[in-house]
């Protein structure tokens, strides 16, 4: 692996939970794997009153709490820990940026950084404009090869609403440019998502089958069991459409569907995926009721605990109509999925918490076995697993031994836990690594962005403007409205009802 150049990452945000719970323990578990650059440097940038060695104490404290299954070795947390600076600004101010400036350099020849500065914004949106123009009015968005190139790192969510984001890409590409601008979907830099390309791509079995021909469908679902917990203010004014459909669901979309690249780069890559979503065939107003059923949680019993609903959730509207689920189908107009209908889900307190990805491939076009007992369909099931028990299943059926000629459907599986030596890094440490090295494959670029917008906005319009749009109650803890399910029109079909365990499923299983 190519190891990146020497680099400053400037973080916006730094005493935010972003910084503590994600980029701080990614930047260290990289640090103890020798991923950095011998020249790298962390300056943290918020309002907070931290010294170097303050801010030095809280983020050791703080990883501590947050370091999850992340190796902590005593002397190796010592020598990252000193990579750490602090300054502090007022970073609504564009006076305070000069301040930012003068002490960007000094830890730049402290460090013999080269002005290689990721600017990483671990900020709400409404500061992304103000950040960038400050830094663009001292020149630090400059780049050239004897002042080291510039790199800008924006969180989700990016933009509103399809007008919010276009805004955004023209604001962010006033200073910057395109090359320079990262646009986060952590979903893309899970390793299982990844793995979605070298399962298509590495592999000569599956692309023959994976079209119309061969398809009957493709399910995505990705809940949670957890509530809004204490984020209710940003996400009463997003919910679940904006919050995870328009990026991390959409993506993997992109990723399922795409061509094959002719080359694993950031535009080969991207140039791919931008076609699935252009190809996204638009829900219209008067299609809206038919294929996408929203939901939100009521207050219900969970394994013996009270669950609360939402509308009782922290900083959440009494009477809001935010939706906490969403289900819905639709098409992509091309040839290699013209037909066949995409379901995707996804929904906050549902049973479990699971990301998966379902083939289901059409059933044989006869059933010679139909006379005899059994159970199987004949429709084999191909299952990505994204999180938790990593994996790929395949489900198909087979004789049940003995007399007669029933059919029973077995499971054929891996396991990335059956790996020895597993380690499924998180999200951040792929892409904080890849933008040091300049890669953008796994980033979000703004022609993408702005298309998945455009699919989500006549669902958005058509919910605000039409009250009658029904958003339907579900009890915490189950798997959202029942009629999630009328968006299949074959009465045998319905969405998968994944457990904890990939190779378990239906309803009584471990949660
Ligand atoms: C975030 C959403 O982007 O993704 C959250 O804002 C959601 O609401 C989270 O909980 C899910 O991410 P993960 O990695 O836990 O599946």
């Amino acid at each position: 692996m190519t190891s990146p150049e020497r680099c400053l990452l400037i973080i916006f945000g730094a005493s935010g939970d972003l910084t503590k719970r994600k980029l701080i323990p990614a930047l260290y578990d990289l640090f103890r794997q020798q991923l950095l650059p011998r020249n790298f440097a962390v300056l943290g940038i918020s309002r907070t009153n931290y010294s170097d060695q303050t801010f030095r104490d809280q983020m050791m404290k703080d990883l501590k709490e947050f370091a999850g299954k992340i190796t902590l070795e005593k002397e190796t947390l010592q020598e990252f820990i000193k990579l750490l600076y602090y300054q502090s600004i007022d970073t609504k101010a564009p006076e305070d940026y000069a301040l930012l400036k003068s002490r960007l350099q000094e830890v730049d020849v402290e460090r013999q950084i080269s002005g290689n500065y990721i600017f990483y914004l671990a900020t709400p949106p409404s500061m992304y404009e103000v950040i960038a123009s400050s830094l663009a009015a001292q020149g630090l968005h400059k780049q050239s090869k004897n002042i080291g190139w510039k790199r800008i790192v924006v969180e989700k969510p990016f933009g509103y609403d399809l007008e919010s984001a276009i805004q955004l890409n023209k604001k962010l590409q006033r200073f910057f440019n395109e090359d320079q601008i990262y646009r986060i979907d952590h979903y893309l830099g899970k390793e299982t998502v990844q793995n979605t390309l070298a399962f298509r791509f590495a592999n000569g079995i599956f692309e023959p089958l994976w079209n119309r021909n061969y398809v009957h469908h493709v399910e995505v679902t990705a809940v949670e069991h957890i509530g809004v917990e204490n984020r209710g203010g940003y996400y009463d004014h997003s919910g679940a459409l904006r919050d995870m459909v328009q990026n991390h669901l959409l993506q993997i979309v992109g990723l399922i569907a795409m061509e094959s690249p002719s080359l694993y780069d950031a535009d080969s890559v991207r140039n791919e995926t931008i076609k699935v979503f252009e190809s996204l065939r638009p829900i219209g107003p008067e299609e809206v009721a038919q294929q996408v059923v929203r939901g939100q949680y009521v207050a219900s019993t969970i394994r013996g605990q009270k669950a609360a609903g939402y509308r009782e959730e922290p900083n959440v509207a009494p009477d809001s109509r935010t939706e906490t689920f969403v289900a819905m189908k639709f098409f992509i107009d091309n040839w290699r999925w013209g037909g066949v209908p995409f379901f995707i889900r996804t929904g906050k307190r549902m049973p479990t918490r699971v990301t998966e990805i379902v083939i289901h491939f059409k059933k044989t076009p006869h059933r010679i076995f139909r006379s005899q007992y059994t159970s199987y369909s004949a429709g084999n099931q191909l299952i990505i697993r994204i999180q938790p028990d990593e994996g790929i299943l395949l489900k198909f059926g087979m004789k049940k031994p003995g007399a007669g000629f029933e059919i029973r459907e077995v499971n054929m599986d891996f396991h990335y836990s059956d790996l020895s030596d597993v380690y499924l890094p998180d999200a951040y440490e792929r892409l904080l690594l890849d933008c040091m090295l300049g890669d953008a494959t796994l980033y979000a670029r703004a022609d993408a962005v702005e298309a998945c917008w455009n699919f989500v906005a006549p669902i958005l319009r058509a919910w605000k403007e039409n009250p009658d749009n029904k958003i339907y109650g579900y009890p915490a803890g189950t798997w959202g409205p029942v009629e999630a399910r009328n968006l299949f029109t074959d009465p045998d079909e319905d969405w998968r009802q994944p457990c904890k365990n990939l190779s378990d499923d239906g309803i009584y299983c471990e949660l």
